[in-house]
């Protein structure tokens, strides 16, 4: 790709960009929020045509009309937001849209046969006939691979495949890269996980304010010099402050709840006011479901829930906002945003109490300067507040929810997987609100499959296996081994 330039309506998002990849080899594309990294790709898989600039593919200038062009070319495309239909199975899905028919009709047992190679491939322990809902998010994404590697796609484009996947998915996934590439496909890989990017890339190339900021070759890949190409400087690696408190202090108790997800276990426990509590597990753990179930989303088969020694209403989500307990949900298209709406409006939806006067009519103004200041404090890169959410990079969508929850006043907050998608500057910003939250005497609950941030931010930290609390772990014991101990069922020691 050489000298991309792409606007739109009051943004730059690329600015005379150069990309190259060869044949057998993994580029990692690194950026922070906003930084133009999915816009790129969007013009190399054809979902969006660039301004100006042109792309060589084998050699041959080629403009990419399409995105069933882009196939035809050999480009595979797994999106940040995947695109599999949840109603269909494997097959249905790896052959959408070109199913294999015999006499007009779709040939169910050829799509079967012809799909089985590939879920072997890529390790996966399923039948074609599957349906997709019954997978984990991980084997969705390793279902979208399976999809483009069955087009024969030579590139595959990655965009954040491991942010919803578990420590052994992504493992699986990464060594599923290598021998990708080791058949000759290129693969570019974009992630906020530079931890990741450290063991699978060949070479890095970094975008910033839509412009081309550097390269790394193999040698050169280490994680400070990826966020100073990313940021433009040096960020000092931050360190965390931790808070004393006890465990018997005031604060979210939860006594003997049961869910619907998992009928048969009793789950208690307290976050403190003034402390993180943070919460691991694998995913299919029931953190999600705990969390919703405590929220009221979710029905109470049983148990009890205060906050500060009251009694919260079960079933009920209005009752737990109205007792100040708010939840920054995990997947923010379904639950988190009106993508339709704009950042303002996003950010003051669960107060709109706080935005309205006493006629009971939204107070445009007030819900402005909150967004503004919002806007300003996690530095969402919009052209204004009025922007609409579905505008927005993915990061910076995630950005809003957070905005939305940190701008209220609560007594306790859970944060379903706060920082997915989230860049490096971006995280450090969000922790530091978390934990003035915490210093402002709110119980915050963190629930996270990021084992650095379990690690780094937590005061405290409770392991969930199937259902169950398996264990708890104080500051001064904390380790991924201990973790992962009792994530896999382990009793504590
Ligand atoms: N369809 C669109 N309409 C308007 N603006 C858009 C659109 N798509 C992207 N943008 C803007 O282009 C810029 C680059 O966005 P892009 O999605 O490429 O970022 P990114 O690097 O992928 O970020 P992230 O890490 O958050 O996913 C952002 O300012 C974004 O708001
Ligand atoms: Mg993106």
């Amino acid at each position: 790709m050489h000298g991309i330039n792409k606007s739109f309506p009051g943004v730059r998002a690329l600015i005379d960009v150069n990309f190259e990849i060869s044949h057998g080899e993994v580029v990692a594309l690194i950026g922070e929020n906003g930084a133009g990294k999915s816009t790129l790709m969007n013009i190399l898989g054809g979902v969006h045509q660039p301004d100006s600039g042109t792309i060589e593919v084998n050699g041959d200038t080629t403009s990419i009309r399409s995105v069933s062009h882009a196939d035809q070319l050999g480009i595979g495309f797994v999106h940040q937001e995947l695109n599999i239909l949840d109603n269909l199975d494997v097959g249905a899905n790896v052959f959408l849209g070109r199913e294999p028919r015999r006499l007009g009709i779709i040939d169910t047992k050829s799509i079967s046969v012809q799909t089985k190679p590939f879920i072997e491939m890529l390790g996966l322990d399923i039948s074609p006939d599957t349906p997709v809902s019954e997978l984990s998010i991980g084997q969705q994404q390793m279902v979208e691979i399976a999809k483009a590697l069955s087009k024969n796609a030579k590139i595959i484009i990655m965009d954040e495949p491991t942010s919803s996947l578990t420590l052994s998915e992504t493992d699986k996934l990464l060594s599923v890269i290598s021998e990708l590439r080791g058949k000759g496909i290129a693969i570019i890989y974009i992630s906020h996980r530079l931890g990741e990017v450290s063991q699978c890339a060949d070479r890095v190339v970094a975008l910033r304010d839509g412009a081309n900021a550097g390269e790394l070759s193999r040698d050169e890949i280490n994680h400070d010099a990826m966020v100073s190409l990313m940021v433009g400087r040096t960020l000092e690696r931050s360190t965390h402050e931790h808070s004393q408190i006890t465990s018997d202090q005031k604060g979210l108790e939860i006594s003997n709840l049961r869910t619907s997800a998992y009928p048969d276990c009793k789950v208690s426990f307290r976050v403190s006011a003034g402390e993180i509590l943070g919460m691991a597990g694998l995913v299919g753990a029931g953190r999600s479901e705990l969390a919703q179930t405590v929220f009221g989303v979710d029905p109470t088969l049983e148990g009890e829930v205060k906050i500060n020694d009251e009694t919260v209403k079960r079933g009920s989500a209005r009752a737990s906002i109205n007792a100040g307990i708010y939840l920054a949900p995990e997947d923010r298209k379904r639950t988190g945003l009106v993508t339709e709406f704009d950042i303002s409006k996003n950010v003051s939806l669960a107060s709109l109490q706080k935005y309205s006067n006493k006629l009971g009519l939204i107070d445009n103004s007030a819900e402005e300067v909150a967004a503004k200041h919002q806007v300003k404090s996690l530095n969402i890169k919009t052209p204004s507040t009025q922007t609409p959410v579905i505008n927005l990079s993915g990061g910076n969508q995630q950005k809003v929810v957070l905005a939305k929850w940190l701008s209220m006043k609560p007594r306790a907050i859970i944060f379903d997987e706060p920082t997915r998608g989230i860049d490096v500057g971006a995280k450090a910003e969000i922790y530091k609100l978390m934990r003035n939250l915490a210093n402002q005497g709110v119980a915050v609950w963190m629930i996270s499959s990021d084992m650095e941030e379990v690690l780094g931010i937590s005061d405290r930290i409770a392991v969930m296996h199937e259902g169950k609390i398996t264990g708890e772990i104080k500051r001064e014991n904390f380790s991924e081994k201990a973790i992962m101990h009792l994530a896999v069922g382990g009793k504590n020691e």
